[in-house]
């Protein structure tokens, strides 16, 4: 039972009394590096908590304030919440709002872009995947405002009955051409394009094998599908192909990476998994939602980035939400693959089809890539700065190779912490706790992107400078997630997120 009594509070309190305005303590102002940030009175922390920071029912407050008032049991109390998974939630967000350690869901008074306002306050941000900053591009949003002026803004229909219009079409042409296959199809997002082809093509009979450090969605997509799935060392060809000598009677296996793993910025060694998916008679699926847009020397993808022709890989996914400002996903491959999907993948024939607004950013989107070479160059040089500026700093940041830079700390309450902590000084980077990342292995998910400038990175690299200190060896909220006898469901999901 979580009750308020029953959350475990954290080892040590929160830091700071007070928050300081974001320039002032980047600048370092008033206190040394030591000093935790918090150490001026701009903006006390009352004033941040009648804003929603703390869960206090203000505007913000992503949950109306169900954790202000008095205790009350929060997950035993209703039947529906009696569940493993719910009660560890259920007290790491009770414990997050009581110590404002809770750091998701800061709603963002605006567009999202290297520079955003929340909660009345400007703020670097620092965690978003719109890796070309195309959040804005004013011909994108024009073609999203054309597209609903002729098209509506819903489509009325599934793509098989009335919700197919021209702009799908033209769209996804012009996704099969930029990814160098036959033909492309779209869904309503990339998670949505997993589950429509693992559960349209795979069953019982079959078997996955997939990176451990996939996306959620392919794992539920796998559970979807009843197909049974095991993983293989990240990126290690040699564990993948002693899991494909495995004698099993398999009637087809489909092995699953991703071009970037998305927790992790590094990038698939796509050769050798070619090479040992060959030997072995396996079909391969690659997730493209932070490759996309991102490698290559057009962006065009892991497969361009590697010079291994697109055609070595039998489905292609990816998302039409990270370099793509939009929403969608898609999934690219032979034609043959393409026409049964359209009538073989449940998401197509059961959910409505792409709204145009989606629809029209997207493909001006290509466009811009395409006519913008010099974007993705300014996100390598920002990631690069970034990347190189905190490893200077003494803080892991793994094995990053690409915009999408961890910073490693470990206890989920040491990232929630840094995360609080540099959001205090101005900046949104992101904490990411299991199941999006394994057990002990919270860190912060930063992107650097095109849009970033030189000083941009400058002052994010200072503001970590700033609250720079060893890693909290904090582990109550670690203990709400995981001291459950059995797993607590979120965890049991086992996968990245975001
Ligand atoms: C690796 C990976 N695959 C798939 C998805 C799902 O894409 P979408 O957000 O379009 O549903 C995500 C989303 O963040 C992702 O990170």
């Amino acid at each position: 039972m979580a009750t308020r009594e029953q959350v475990g509070p954290p080892s040590s309190g929160p830091s700071p009394a007070v928050v300081r305005s974001p320039q002032a303590s980047v600048r370092g102002e008033g206190r040394t590096a030591q000093q935790p940030p918090g150490g001026g009175n701009e903006f006390p922390l009352s004033r941040w908590r009648e804003r929603g920071l703390g869960g206090e029912g203000g505007p913000g407050d992503p949950f109306d304030g169900f954790f202000a008032g008095p205790p009350r049991p929060a997950a035993a109390a209703n039947g529906l919440l009696d569940i493993p998974g719910a009660h560890a939630w259920m007290s790491l967000v009770e414990w997050g709002s009581h110590t404002d350690l809770y750091t998701f869901q800061v709603p963002l008074d605006g567009r999202s872009g290297p520079r955003v306002e929340a909660r009345g306050q400007p703020m670097l941000m620092l965690s978003s995947y719109d890796y070309l900053g195309l959040i804005g591009h004013p011909a994108i949003e024009a073609a999203a405002v054309e597209a609903v002026r002729t098209y509506g803004t819903g489509t009325g229909g599934v793509r098989l009955l009335t919700g197919t219009n021209s702009l799908h079409r033209e769209l996804e042409h012009d996704l099969a051409i930029f990814k160098g296959t036959e033909s492309a199809i779209t869904f309503t997002s990339g998670y949505t394009a997993a589950l429509a082809v693992i559960s349209a093509l795979f069953g019982p009979r079959d078997r996955v094998i997939l990176d451990a450090r996939s996306h959620r969605s392919v794992i539920d997509a796998c559970k979807l599908a009843g197909v049974p799935f095991r993983r293989f060392r990240h990126n290690d060809p040699e564990s993948l192909e002693a899991e494909l000598r495995r004698e099993l009677p398999a009637r087809r296996t489909l092995v699953i990476v991703e071009g970037v793993y998305s927790m992790d910025g590094d990038i698939c060694p796509l050769p050798e998994i070619v090479e040992v998916k060959r030997r072995h008679g396996a079909y391969l699926m690659v997730d493209e939602a932070h490759s996309f847009g991102v490698l290559g020397r057009t962006g065009r993808g892991i497969d361009e980035h590697w010079g291994v022709e697109p055609t070595e890989v039998d489905i292609w996914m990816g998302s039409l939400s990270k370099a793509i400002p939009a929403n969608g996903g898609f999934l690219a491959g032979r034609r043959e693959l393409m026409i049964y999907l359209q009538h073989g993948a449940a998401p197509y024939m059961f959910s409505a089809a792409l709204c145009p607004a989606a629809a029209g950013a997207a493909r001006a989107a290509l466009q811009v890539i395409a006519a913008e070479p010099e974007r993705l160059a300014r996100m390598r040089r920002n990631a690069l700065r970034l990347r190189e500026g905190l490893r200077r700093l003494g803080f892991d940041t793994g094995a990053s190779a690409t915009p999408i830079v961890p910073v490693v700390q470990g206890a989920n309450e040491a990232a929630f912490r840094l995360a609080r902590d540099l959001f205090s000084l101005g900046i949104i980077a992101t904490a990411v706790i299991p199941p999006a990342v394994p057990r002990h292995a919270a860190r912060l998910r930063l992107c650097a992107t095109a849009a970033h400038t030189p000083a941009d990175i400058a002052e994010a690299l200072a503001a970590f400078r700033a609250v720079r200190a060893p890693a909290a060896v904090g582990g109550s909220v670690t203990a709400a997630l995981n001291g459950c006898s059995s797993p607590p469901l979120p965890l049991a999901g086992e996968g990245a997120g975001g």
